[in-house]
C-alpha cells in the first residue's frame, strides 16, 4: 500500500503558469491526461498554512488563518464570474462600472461541518449568492461519507446558467466532495460550472475527482503528499472542523 502511495506522490510533477490576475498558480500533473487542479502558489497562502498545520495552533488562530486563505481561494475561484455594464455617477462624474451578471445565480455550498469556515467568508464577497448546506460527516471505518442533513430544492430553476462553488477545506478520499457534487449534477447543473474549493487535499481524492468529473474545476491551496492508512491527508492538519469549532477534545 506504501508503494502506491509512493508512486502517485512521484507523478505529481507541476508545471507553473501565471493566471489572469497575476499571481503563480500551480497545475499539477496527478496522473491525468486532461485535467487538473489549480493550487495556488502564493507566499502569503504558505505562510499561513504554515500556522494552520501546526499542531500547536489554538482554534482562534486557526479559524482566523483559514479564512485568510479562504479569502484568496474565493478570488481565485470567482475571477471569471460574468459581468454587466451598469452606468452610476460619481461625486465628480458618470460613469459606466462592472457588476455581478445578477442573471447568471451563484449557490455558495458548505460540506458542513468545515465547510463553513470557507463559505463564511465566500458570503461577505460574492454578491447575491445562495447559500446552501450539505451534511456529511466521514464514516472512521469505511472512510465513506454518511450524509445527515440536506434541504436542497427539489428542482432548480434555469440549472443552466446556475454556478456552483462548493466548499470543503479537506479532501481526503473524495467521497464526500463526489457525494456533492452529484446532487448538483442531478439536478441539471452542468459540470463545467462546478467548482471545488478546498485548502489542502491528497493527490487520491483530486484523481478520484477529476476522473469522475472532468469539466469541474478544483481550486485549492496545498496539493499534500499522500493518504496515510486511516485515509487522513499527509502531512495534513488534522481534522479541520475540530480544529476551527474547538472540538478536538470531547467535553
Ligand atoms: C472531513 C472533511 C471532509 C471530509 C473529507 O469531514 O471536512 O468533509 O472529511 O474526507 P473525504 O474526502 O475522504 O470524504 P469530517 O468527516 O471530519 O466532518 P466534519 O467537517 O463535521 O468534522
Amino acid at each position: 500500500m506504501k508503494k502506491v502511495y509512493i508512486a502517485l506522490f512521484m507523478c505529481v510533477a507541476c508545471a507553473r503558469t501565471d493566471n489572469d490576475a497575476g499571481h503563480k498558480v500551480e497545475k499539477p500533473n496527478v496522473g491525468l491526461s486532461q485535467n487538473s487542479p489549480i493550487v495556488l502558489n502564493h507566499p502569503l497562502i504558505a505562510h499561513y498554512l504554515s500556522i494552520i498545520r501546526n499542531k500547536n495552533t489554538k482554534a482562534d488562530e486557526f479559524r482566523e488563518y483559514l479564512k485568510r486563505i479562504s479569502n484568496i481561494l474565493i478570488l481565485e475561484a470567482t475571477k471569471n464570474l460574468p459581468t454587466v455594464a451598469v452606468n452610476i455617477e460619481t461625486p465628480l462624474k458618470k460613469t459606466t462600472c462592472q457588476c455581478i451578471d445578477p442573471s447568471k445565480r451563484i449557490f455558495i455550498v458548505s460540506i458542513l461541518r468545515a465547510g463553513l469556515g470557507i463559505t463564511s467568508v465566500a458570503e461577505d464577497m460574492i454578491p447575491g449568492a445562495v447559500i446552501q448546506h450539505i451534511g456529511m460527516y466521514r464514516d472512521e471505518k469505511t472512510h465513506k461519507p454518511v450524509r445527515y442533513y440536506n434541504r436542497l430544492p427539489t428542482t432548480f430553476t434555469n440549472p443552466s446558467v446556475i454556478r456552483v462553488l462548493i466548499c470543503d477545506p479537506m479532501l481526503a478520499t473524495g467521497g464526500s466532495a463526489s457525494e456533492a457534487i452529484k446532487l448538483y449534477l442531478e439536478k441539471g447543473i452542468k459540470e463545467e460550472n462546478i467548482i471545488f474549493v478546498c485548502v489542502i487535499g491528497a493527490p487520491e481524492g483530486v484523481k478520484k475527482l477529476l476522473e469522475a468529473f472532468p469539466k469541474i474545476k478544483i481550486i485549492m491551496a496545498s496539493l499534500d503528499e499522500k493518504l496515510n492508512e486511516k485515509a487522513f491527508i499527509i502531512p495534513g492538519l488534522g481534522d479541520a472542523g475540530d480544529r476551527f469549532f474547538n472540538t478536538m477534545t470531547p467535553d
